[in-house]
């Protein structure tokens, strides 16, 4: 197992390509099952997560290629196998994704459910609601979510739920819908540019999907679906995660291939704790000018907050100093890296769905352990920012959906490194009775002339 060695104080500058968006790329592969003849997505990025789905999807008959500039091209060769086993789909939940197309295209899928998840309860009561009410005949056995239907019919539902809409959800109901004999409107369907991104997909592919963008979707059913050359859309959070970096360390980094259309959320709490953003085209800078201030946020549903940059924010506010309210009301459990911070001389307390955090001037490097994805970043973010050194355990969860993490920050002056997990990697500062002084490090404000501030 690998962990991270970040030295903290390092401000990052310089220059970074965000890359394509794991949360598209998944359901855009999964869809693929759907089409006849070759898919070829572009801009997919190399991570541990679209492996294991390429590894489903071959499992399911189709043959899965990676070519140069994260080309990955699907066909499927064989449509008998029906059954998306445990063993892939508890390593990743975004496996679900098959069942739309395979139900759809096959008449019939086997698909396990996904099981626990350190970010609380995932339950898919939605995924299947939707497509029973498209007349898909679905039973839980031995594990297994077991779904059949000679064709689906097209109808009228409603997907929200208690947390808002799915995401997954509403691409499992839409794929399916798309090959639906008639027509179906989707109410409270998921915004996300994710659920878009696949949207225009299955429309390139021969669908006929309108409303996307908007929670009222109308699909025309279409008999087939023919696979198409697509580009994955550039990664909100990965965009949003190297910001916040930028933010923590009160560097001055510009990020290429971002769409901050898809970010305008985060852009604007980012702007009102007072990092500076300049748009560029599919480029975007940020820069601190002055002191930064803390705020209240809410993680939604798009077009809000996104909770998958949630724990990252949490880390950012950790080091402003005042108190920061941050709440998530579409994972209202999403905490596990608070304790973690807490470990580094954050003050968070948790109240039911909110972080109250009362910003600290300097972290603490220390020994920190990730539960999640997205708690990774945070930790690692927190790291940068840290007086001394920091051990961040158990990133394989990072590997999952960020793609080489580590080089880009490096490539920003960061000093971080992979090493494997043994004790004689673990800096002498952090081990016990070896607490050896480390200078502190100083994040003075850089002052910056004020050219086309956002807002
Ligand atoms: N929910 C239900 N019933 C359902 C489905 C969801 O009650 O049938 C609830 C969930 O419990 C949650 C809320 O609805 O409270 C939203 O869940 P959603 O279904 O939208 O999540 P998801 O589709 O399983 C995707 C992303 C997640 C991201 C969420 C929310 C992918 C592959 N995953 O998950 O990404 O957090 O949407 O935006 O797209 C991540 O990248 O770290 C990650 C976890």
């Amino acid at each position: 197992m690998d962990m991270f060695v970040i030295q903290g104080g390092k401000r990052l500058s310089g220059r970074v390509a965000v890359g394509g968006a794991k949360n598209s790329a998944l359901p855009l592969m999964a869809a693929a099952l759907a089409a006849e003849g070759e898919t070829v997505l572009r801009g997919v990025p190399r991570l541990v997560d679209v492996d294991t789905l390429s590894a489903l999807l071959e499992s399911l008959g189709a043959r899965v290629t990676r070519g140069g500039g994260g080309e990955l091209s699907i066909s499927v060769f064989n449509e008998r196998p029906y059954i998306a086993d445990y063993e892939l789909v508890r390593r990743m939940r975004a496996g679900f994704c098959v069942l739309g197309p395979l139900l759809a295209k096959r008449g019939k899928a086997c698909v396990s459910l996904p099981g626990g998840c350190n970010i609380g309860d995932r339950p898919i009561d939605l995924h299947l609601k939707g497509l029973r009410a498209l007349g898909a005949d679905i039973r839980i056995e031995r594990g297994y979510v077991v779904a059949r239907a000679s064709r689906l019919r097209g109808t009228h539902l409603y997907l929200g739920g208690p947390f808002g809409s799915t995401v997954t959800g509403t691409c499992n109901v839409m794929v399916a819908a798309a090959l639906a004999e008639g027509i179906t409107t989707i109410e409270a369907g998921a915004c996300e540019p994710e659920v878009v991104d696949l949207g225009n997909l299955l429309n390139a592919m021969g669908a006929r999907i309108t409303g996307l963008g908007t929670p009222t979707l109308r699909i025309d059913g279409v008999e087939r679906l023919f696979g198409v050359e697509h580009s994955v859309i550039p990664d909100r959070i990965e965009a949003a995660t190297l910001m916040m970096a930028a933010a923590i360390t009160r560097g001055n980094v510009t990020l290429t291939n971002v769409c901050p259309d898809h970010m305008t959320s985060v852009l604007d709490t980012l702007n009102e704790m007072g990092v500076r953003i300049v748009l560029g085209d599919r480029s975007l800078e940020v820069s601190i000018e002055g002191p930064l201030r803390p705020v209240e946020c809410v993680a939604l549903p798009y077009p809000a907050i996104p909770t998958d940059v949630q724990a990252q924010l949490t880390a950012l506010l950790a080091t402003v100093p005042g108190m920061s309210i941050v709440t998530d009301k579409v994972f209202p459990d999403r905490f596990l890296h608070a304790p973690e911070l807490v470990r580094m001389g954050a003050r968070i307390r948790r109240e039911g769905n909110s972080a109250i955090v009362s910003g600290v001037d300097r972290l603490s490097g220390a020994c920190v352990m990730a539960s999640d994805l997205r708690a990774s970043a945070a930790l690692v973010l927190s790291g940068l920012a840290a007086h001394g050194p920091t051990v961040v355990r158990r990133i394989y969860h990072l590997d999952r959906g960020y793609e080489h993490l580590e080089l880009k920050l490096r490539q920003l002056g960061a000093d971080i490194s992979r090493v494997r997990d043994e004790p004689a990697n673990v800096p002498e500062a952090l081990q016990v009775g070896q607490h050896a002084p480390v200078a502190p490090p100083h994040f003075e404000p850089t002052v910056k002339p004020n050219r086309n501030r956002l807002r």
